[in-house]
């Protein structure tokens, strides 16, 4: 992998701090006790960014992205960044509370508002399977289940996706994702598992080195069909830290 490519990931380090810098200070100084809770401060820091790069972060992610949600994104879905058009109740998912009146106001521009009964806010991580299913009122309740950049942030994350395809998915319902993973390239993983333990200090838990697609694809005796793709032009060979599988699984019906 060329130095440039693997030292790109600085350019967005020094974007991120630019961004989220001066806030999470400020916040400090508001509450001076967030220095003794990381994981607070991380939350802190990570909403703030996300303010300013989360709707252009992943651009070139777009088309693969509007391309699986609208149409199999259907009935309950869990989780957030779905069209609108076929969802009867959207669940949205997210652990860090600073998101949640962002998250609200992007709902409700699509018709989806606590208050009409269509929007329900989670927060909860996707691991606490177990709150999850008794929010939604019992197991095996959602439809569709929508990972967009989320698994990479997950802790156990191939445990944590196995109990929400087994108890919180109906039978014949969908997995969606999108997610950055563990390159094929020897390279390209190499530099991604020198950088994560950098990256995910600084974003909230978010690991660039984890092959998300491939333990969906191997979990036993899931799935009637399932398939993964990459984004135009992004293909085995390319050098990217951010290196894109987009997944559309249907379990089994029984
Ligand atoms: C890169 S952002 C992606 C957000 C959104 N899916 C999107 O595409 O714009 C990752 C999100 O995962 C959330 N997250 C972190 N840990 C999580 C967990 N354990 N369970 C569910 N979500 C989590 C973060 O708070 C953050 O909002």
């Amino acid at each position: 992998m060329k130095l440039s490519a693997a030292f790109s990931i600085l350019l967005q380090l020094r974007s991120a701090i630019w961004a989220g810098f001066a806030p999470t200070l400020s916040a400090i100084v508001r509450n001076p006790s967030l220095l003794w809770h990381p994981s607070e401060l991380s939350h802190t820091f990570m909403a703030h960014v996300w303010k300013v790069y989360g709707n252009g972060a992943d651009l070139r992610g777009r088309p693969a992205k509007q391309a699986l949600l609208p149409e199999n994104a259907t009935g309950v879905v869990l989780d957030i960044g779905a069209d609108p058009a076929k969802v009867i109740k959207y669940v949205a998912l997210e652990p860090n509370q600073l998101m949640h009146d962002e998250l609200r106001a992007l709902a409700a521009t699509k018709g989806f508002t606590e208050a009409a009964g269509n929007l329900l806010l989670l927060p909860y991580g996707a691991e606490d399977t177990a709150l999850i299913t008794s929010a939604l009122g019992g197991a095996h309740s959602a439809d569709t289940l929508v990972c967009i950049t989320t698994i990479c942030s997950v802790p156990e994350p191939e445990r944590t996706l196995a109990a929400l395809v087994r108890d919180v998915l109906k039978p014949g319902g969908a997995l969606l994702f999108y997610e950055h993973v563990l390159s094929p390239r020897a390279d390209v993983a190499w530099w991604q598992r020198f950088w994560t333990p950098v990256w995910r200090r600084a974003f909230d838990g978010c690991c660039l080195d984890r092959p998300t697609h491939v333990w969906v694809e191997r979990m036993p005796g899931v799935w009637k069909e399932g398939r993964v793709w990459g984004n135009e032009g992004e293909g085995e060979e390319e050098e990217q830290l951010f290196w894109h599988r987009v997944g559309h699984f249907v379990k089994k019906a029984d």
